[in-house]
């Protein structure tokens, strides 16, 4: 059988009751079983949700940790980038997560422009995502750039997780999305960024498009849990976009992606079957029919 295919129930028994993923908690993840998951060693899986409807069926399957990401702007709202997300739109798609869930931990985006003008702007718009929304913790993106943001929504009570290496929301000053970290002084500042979101008090941090050797060495140098995304097996914690693993965006995935299903062409499949017999006269049939 492909570990993929386990339910959580049958995951549970080969592992202990207090584990992230596979354990027999029934309320939601908090960022305190997190940092006790990182003392253990554990590895834990998180994915991106847009939706109630989603979300419920990821938090049924155990994911510990949703994210209510920015990504939402290519992969739900069909924008060609995370830039145009709004505040808004953010906080609707985090609260529709937060009412499809029960166990995991939402963990929601500010988007571009809802942080970068200063800490204090950064706590406004958190508070909205924990207030309007009811998400548990929010992302942001940036290194040692961002720190005074992270320590002030820290004091106040707002659990961060940062997001360095490759930063979507600079798509246009980095010219697209390279691989970042490759060098010695992109390294260094790698590792100084990793170091600052820590001190700040963020706890958890996302390395997107970082070599593995690096992303190895900045885990092994943290307190707190690393979340690779094209960052190599040497992460604490693993993230996809949830369109890309499940097989639902059109066209060209990047390379770090493992698709574990094919829903397009499935959801293709039910719909053509859907039209043809609409078209044939076959549906609906006696048994779908009032009399
Ligand atoms: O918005 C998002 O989906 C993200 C993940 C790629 C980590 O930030």
């Amino acid at each position: 059988m492909n570990a993929s295919s386990l339910q959580p129930a049958q995951q549970s028994s080969e592992r202990p009751a207090n584990s992230l993923y596979g354990g027999t908690r029934n309320r939601r993840t908090t960022v305190r079983d997190i940092a006790t998951a990182k003392q253990r060693g554990e590895r834990w899986p998180m994915l991106t949700a847009y939706d109630a409807l989603t979300a419920g069926v990821f938090d049924e399957a155990g994911i510990p940790v949703l994210l209510v990401g920015d990504s939402a702007g290519n992969c739900h709202l069909g924008y060609d980038s995370t830039v145009p997300v709004t505040m808004d739109q953010m906080v609707m798609l985090s609260a529709a997560v937060v009412r499809g869930t029960e166990r995991a931990l939402i963990v929601a985006d500010l988007p571009f422009g809802s942080y970068q003008e200063s800490p204090a702007q950064a706590l406004h718009n958190a508070t909205r995502l924990l207030k309007e929304a009811g998400v548990g913790a929010v992302k942001l993106e940036g290194g040692e750039r961002t720190a005074a943001a992270i320590e002030l929504l820290v004091q106040a009570g707002v659990p961060v997780m940062a997001h360095i290496g490759l930063t979507p929301q600079s798509v246009h000053a980095l010219g697209g999305y390279p691989v970042q970290g490759r060098g010695d002084e992109a390294a260094h500042q790698l590792m100084r960024d990793a170091k600052a979101v820590q001190a700040a008090g963020a706890f958890a941090v996302v390395l997107e498009a970082v070599p593995a050797e690096l992303a190895a060495q900045v885990t092994a140098s943290l307190a707190i849990p690393t979340v690779g995304i094209g960052a190599g097996a040497g992460c604490d914690a693993q993230v996809l976009v949830w369109t890309d693993m499940a097989g639902m965006t059109a066209g060209r995935v990047p390379r770090f992606v493992k698709q574990y299903a094919n829903l397009r062409s499935v959801l293709g499949d039910a719909a053509r079957a859907f039209g043809e017999e609409v078209a044939g006269g076959s549906f609906p049939g006696e048994e779908h029919s009032f009399h």
